[in-house]
């Protein structure tokens, strides 16, 4: 060993302790951190590949988390920052505009659905679902219609952690009897999902009653008390399940006929993820109003945006005290605006959406053939660059797996044993960055594949 290997494991260890003593990593489990292997400190990233501080190098198979789009290590994203906060760094958001919050916006409306005219900046999802929610109670306000302020969540959907976004959430990845009681107001109704359908029904003979039973919802609690429906189009947190074409347009018509908006959660869809620009272009419906975040910038710099259509926004026009009720101090952050529009040109120019579609295709035959391979593939499921791997101990008789199997431990362990970073358990998630190529996929699934028979090995499944 060196001097210089000995001070470079030095500092890895050191950086080691002070994490674990004063950094709160989000939603992990400090436990799990302190494990030998448990903390894991990224320090660079080129492309699909990150690398860590011991000079470990991994295939961002999550893109973060659905965010890196345009992949990792883009100075023209850095020039961008740089060269904006020489000019302006900030500007007071309640009460005057900037041109790169202009810009942004103009070309967001140009590519979301038609009817989408209006954006609003904030900084992350969560936040970009608080806009839309008050947005929606607001523009049902101002117009009069007082008593309507519930909001239709489904169960299995996942919008974000601070508190009306946490209400809303469907999904069991965050604990929130903590916090109970949340946001009155919110009802959950059951989410669509043909592999494992609520009602034990079957396409087509259902007619989509996944969609037609939040009629019967709305109609119970009295239409005339529901501000929205907040959905993702195509919910990765439920599956990755793409409902099809009828799901949306009943949903639409529902919601025409009882005055209920559609907040159509873009959060994880948006920027290509699905193969198209927002996952709702994948059907013949618009939204009244649409959250967008994470590959909007590819994470260069925070921002996100809660996005709505004239009609909407022709309703908080009038007297001051009909101005939307929205405001924060990093709102339509110039740096981030600038840096968030060079990377929708990337995008752009890169033709990004239609390599996700593209390389998409190739990718859900990829994982298809691991079906075909394990034992404990119960189903391969996604589009464009988002995609899950469903394991279960035995699929044919339905059996999933049991608390000591821990595959929630072993899976991202045996992953990175491959060289892969992704978000694993009883489902892997496979959401590489839009950048990747055939070969690149060809290697991820590689590894994936690798990982799953070790899986089977340990476990004693074969
Ligand atoms: C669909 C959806 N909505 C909202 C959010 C919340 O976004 P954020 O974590 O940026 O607050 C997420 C986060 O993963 C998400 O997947």
């Amino acid at each position: 060993m060196t001097v210089s290997d000995v001070s470079s494991s030095q500092r890895v260890d050191d950086y080691r302790a002070r994490a674990l003593e004063h950094l709160w990593v989000h939603t992990a489990q400090y436990n799990d951190l302190a494990k030998d292997d448990g903390m894991l400190v990224v320090e660079s990233g080129d492309g699909i590949y990150v690398t860590d501080n011991k000079g470990d190098r991994y295939i961002d198979a999550m893109a973060g988390l659905w965010v890196v789009a345009v992949g990792h290590g883009r100075s023209e994203l850095a020039d961008v920052a740089k060269r904006q906060i020489e000019s302006l760094a900030y500007a007071n958001p309640f009460a005057y505009a900037t041109e790169p919050a202009i810009d942004l916006a103009s070309k967001l409306a140009s590519l979301t659905p038609e009817a989408i005219n209006k954006i609003h900046f904030v900084n992350s999802g969560s936040e970009a679902v608080e806009a839309a929610i008050r947005m929606a109670k607001q523009y049902h306000f101002n117009r009069g219609e007082r008593r309507r302020t519930k909001v239709i969540s489904r169960i299995g959907s996942y919008h974000g952690t601070t508190a009306m976004a946490m209400t809303v959430n469907g999904s069991n990845y965050i604990n929130k009897k903590p916090f109970e009681p949340l946001m009155p107001g919110v009802i959950h109704v059951e989410n669509i999902n043909c592999a494992r359908c609520p009602f034990e029904k079957t396409y087509p003979e259902c007619e989509v009653f996944c969609a037609r039973h939040i009629e019967d919802e709305i109609k119970f609690q009295d239409p005339a008390t529901i501000a929205a429906i907040i959905a993702e189009p195509i919910s990765t947190s439920n599956g990755n399940w793409a409902p099809q074409q009828e799901y949306w347009t009943t949903l639409r018509e529902i919601c025409d006929r009882h005055g209920v908006l559609i907040i159509a959660d873009e959060v994880i869809n948006g920027f290509g993820r699905t193969g198209k620009w927002f996952g709702i272009q994948h059907y013949p419906v618009q939204p009244d109003i649409m959250t967008v975040a994470k590959g909007i910038s590819s994470g260069y710099a925070p921002i996100a945006a809660a996005m709505a259509t004239q009609e909407v926004a022709d309703a908080f026009v009038g007297e001051r005290a009909d101005s939307f009720a929205g405001g924060i101090t990093w709102g339509a952050h110039p740096v981030s605006c600038a840096v968030a529009l060079a990377n929708v040109e990337i995008i752009e120019r890169e033709r990004l959406v239609e390599n996700s579609a593209r390389v998409g295709e190739h990718l859900a035959a990829q994982l298809t053939e691991l079906q075909k391979r394990h034992k404990v593939v119960s189903d391969t499921r996604g589009i464009g660059l988002m995609h899950s791997v469903e394991l279960k101990r035995d699929p044919e008789a339905g059996v999933d797996f049991t608390e000591d199997d821990k595959v929630g431990e072993l899976m991202p362990r045996l992953l990175k044993e491959q060289g892969l970073l992704a978000r694993a358990g009883a489902s892997i998630s496979v959401a590489p960055p839009l950048v990747i190529n055939r070969e690149e996929v060809d290697a991820l699934v590689d590894g994936i594949d690798v990982a799953i028979g070790n899986l089977e090995r340990e476990l004693g499944i074969g």
